[in-house]
């Protein structure tokens, strides 16, 4: 039953999608966060071997069933494994894309509200504290606006992957990821040769093993699933548009280095601003990058400039980001029941578009959604908590699963035929294999054992 499928034009244009894919709000505003608050320089080094002897590996299994097979998440069980469970895993993906875009987008209005608010000269010289805060919430808690800028940005979401794959995720992969990476060296600069940067840079780059704990684990392993964008099929499906004679290692090592450059780079460019202004101390999430970056802004020379080009640099890394979260069910629609991809895109932009409507009001203006729960001493919105449930968890759970399967179903023979095809087998073939069928699952299985016992673990 295949459909023509549309391939990437070459090995490049795959690296740049999926390194699109990956890099994104969790790079530029969830990493320097996390590892704020998680002992800098120790969180990054955790971190670093979770990409590596994790995500790394998770990554290669995902693109060599996507290709394998040419199918998007839910066929590649079908396909594989027919008549099983195992099919689950495929909707759980499908589940997840939803789940994440819709509030992805939430946040990623924001920021798109921030490039004009910014441009603007909003943020000059002379704006009060007071007054940069009420604007923060002007954005956030007022219901048409939140609602208007998350509309709009599905929107664009929207109109690249009607484009299809290589007329529209390919060709804005191309020209949208070399001006992040050209906006974000710009603002590493401007941020170390801030006045007291180096007070921030020592935080960032020398560890505190004290503040490294079980939950610190948890923090670095969900950060990497999620910036990597492991563990719902994205992969599955950007891998499944690749041409059999590219070389599957290699490209998830590229994908798996860029990502974590761009992370690191954040952090450069982050933490000097962070410690620069006085006595204040990293804040969480959304206050970090609206309130005390727009403050820093307003005091530094040429700050409407780099404050612009900041937000306009997390747009443009969101928006290669959720172009992937929505393809995932569009894949699923187009193979598995013939839809045109114009109304699968539709459709599954809408979808994420009024589930997200929740997200958007859980900040302040409609009380009832802006506390569902409390884990631990958290009292979590509606947004935190699909963020928890469908970016934390089923995250870490998928990837659990495909690594099972993958080591266990499908078989590191067949892995090892589908990703070293096109060369003679390296000597690595048997190393990855060994780490996708025990290490991963074991790794994953103590600390969702951990993660179930703690639940307010993920930071
Ligand atoms: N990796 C993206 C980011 O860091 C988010 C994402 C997660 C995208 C899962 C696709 C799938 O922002």
């Amino acid at each position: 039953m295949s459909v023509r499928r549309d391939n990437w034009g070459s090995r490049v244009a795959f690296i740049l999608a999926a390194s699109g894919s990956a890099i994104g709000l969790g790079n530029i505003w969830r990493f320097p966060t996390v590892a704020a608050q998680n002992g800098g320089g120790a969180f990054v080094l955790i971190y670093l071997v979770f990409v590596v002897f994790l995500g790394f590996i998770v990554m290669i299994g995902e693109i060599s069933l996507g290709r394998h097979t040419q199918r998007n998440p839910v066929g590649v069980f079908r396909q594989l494994a027919p008549r099983s469970l195992w099919v689950a895993v495929g909707f759980l993906g499908l589940a997840a894309g939803w789940g994440i875009l819709s509030y992805y987008s939430v946040v990623a209005g924001w920021t798109l509200s921030y490039v004009f608010t910014t441009a603007g000269g909003t943020f000059s010289s002379g704006i009060s504290a007071e007054k940069i805060n009420e604007i923060f919430l002007g954005t956030i808690a007022s219901p048409t606006q939140a609602i208007f800028w998350h509309l709009l940005f599905i929107m664009l979401t929207m109109g690249v992957v009607m484009g299809g794959v290589k007329k529209g995720i390919e060709r804005w992969s191309k020209i949208l990821m070399p001006l992040l990476f050209v906006l974000l060296l710009l603002l590493v600069v401007r941020s170390l040769t801030l006045e007291n940067a180096h007070i921030g840079l020592k935080k960032y780059l020398i560890p505190d093993w004290s503040k490294v704990s079980g939950n610190t684990l948890i923090s670095a392993m969900g950060q990497a699933f999620f910036s990597l964008s492991l563990g719902m099929g994205t992969m599955i499906t950007y891998g499944s548009y690749m041409h059999r004679r590219e070389n599957i290692v290699c490209s998830a090592g590229w994908v798996c280095f860029f990502d974590t450059l761009i992370a690191v780079l954040a952090g450069l460019a982050i933490f000097p601003a962070l410690y620069t202004m006085e006595g204040l101390e990293p804040q969480a999430g959304a206050k970090l990058i609206f309130i005390v970056l727009p403050g820093l802004f307003s005091q530094i020379p040429f700050g409407t400039l780099f404050g612009t080009g900041f937000f306009l640099l997390l747009s443009v890394a969101a928006l290669t980001s959720s172009i992937s979260l929505l393809e995932v069910p569009v894949a699923y629609l187009v193979d598995e029941r013939r839809w045109t991809r114009k109304r699968a895109t539709f459709f599954c932009g809408f979808i994420a578009f009024f589930l997200g409507i929740l997200s958007a009001l859980s900040l302040g203006s409609v009380t009832g959604l802006s506390h569902i729960m409390d884990i631990g001493p958290r009292s979590l919105g509606f947004l935190d908590m699909m963020d928890l449930f469908f970016g934390q968890f089923s995250l870490t759970l998928g990837a659990l699963l495909i690594a099972l399967f993958v080591g266990w179903k499908w078989g590191t023979r067949a892995l090892i035929d589908e990703f070293s095809s096109s060369e003679s087998r390296s000597r690595f073939s048997g190393l990855i294999a060994f780490q996708i069928r025990y290490v991963c699952p074991v790794v994953l299985i103590a600390l969702l054992l951990y993660l179930i016992l703690n639940p307010n673990a993920f930071a």
